[in-house]
């Protein structure tokens, strides 16, 4: 995982930004840069839902696949792309070098000095993200999280508003933490495992397991984790039996 220090991020010059995924969260973005420009120009959308190249006098929309015209340029790219699954998928396709990747905070956010952003991370309003953590490739911590001291999130990672990492706490790939959930300090949630909107996690969630309640359950194994978050897919046909 290479990690970058949040400071290595203020050039001064505007680097343009190309959204991957024109849906809510890619809009969200385009409202952020029009807002804060946060050292980008917004250039435009690449979405599949998209056929050819158009430009409408302030941004282009084009399909995915046009990133290769781009990647000669002096460009950022940024997946804003909600379904992990698909997520991994467009970033494993595109073969944008790692570097190319934004890294995105939102100025109302609380970055510690000493915490170390990999590329293609989204940090959120009023997120705060205190000493010491490390936040993994095209991890999102969406409003208002809290991610405590010394934790350590991996890649493709996703922190729903106003959920609560306590201190030292380990998050594995693929780990979609509901909306104020809370983790208490120490714990690991392992790879590809959800814990459901506020739950109180006080014991270790194993990979592939779904977490509920208060205090949080880990009896549920899922067969297909990421497809029963983003499809709501019936709860009993998820689990194994
Ligand atoms: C866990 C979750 C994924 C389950 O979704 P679902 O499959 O649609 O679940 P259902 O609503 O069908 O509920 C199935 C059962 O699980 C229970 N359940 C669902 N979510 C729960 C939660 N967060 N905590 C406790 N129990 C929960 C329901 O009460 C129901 O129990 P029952 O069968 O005894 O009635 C979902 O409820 C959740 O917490 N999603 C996180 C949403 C979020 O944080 N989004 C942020 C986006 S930025």
């Amino acid at each position: 995982m290479k990690l970058l220090h949040q400071s290595g991020l203020m050039d001064m010059t505007p680097k343009g930004i190309v959204i991957i995924g024109s849906g809510s969260q890619g809009r969200m973005l385009q409202n952020l840069f029009k807002q804060y420009k946060l050292g980008y120009q917004f250039l435009g959308f690449l979405d599949d839902q998209h056929q050819k190249y158009e430009h409408n006098g302030q941004f282009f929309e084009a399909p995915i696949d046009y990133y290769q015209e781009l990647l000669e340029d002096d460009v950022h790219f940024f997946l804003a792309i909600g379904n992990v699954e698909d997520r991994m998928k467009i970033a494993s396709h595109l073969k944008i070098p790692t570097e190319k990747y934004a890294i995105i905070v939102h100025p109302k956010a609380y970055v510690d000095p000493t915490v170390e952003l990999s590329h293609g991370v989204y940090v959120s309003a009023h997120a705060s993200i205190m000493h010491d953590v490390t936040i993994g490739e095209h991890t999102s911590i969406q409003s208002g999280a809290v991610v405590e001291y010394e934790s350590r999130l991996n890649s493709f990672v996703n922190i729903s508003p106003r959920a609560t990492l306590c201190g030292n706490v380990q998050i594995a790939d693929q780990v979609f933490i509901g909306a104020g959930a809370t983790i208490i300090q120490g714990l690991t949630v392992a790879e590809k495992s959800i814990v459901g909107a506020g739950a109180a996690v006080i014991r270790d969630v194993p990979e592939n397991h779904l977490a509920l309640g208060v205090p949080a359950k880990n009896n549920m194994r899922l067969r297909s984790p990421n497809l029963y978050v983003t499809s709501r897919m019936d709860l009993g046909a998820q689990l194994e039996k």
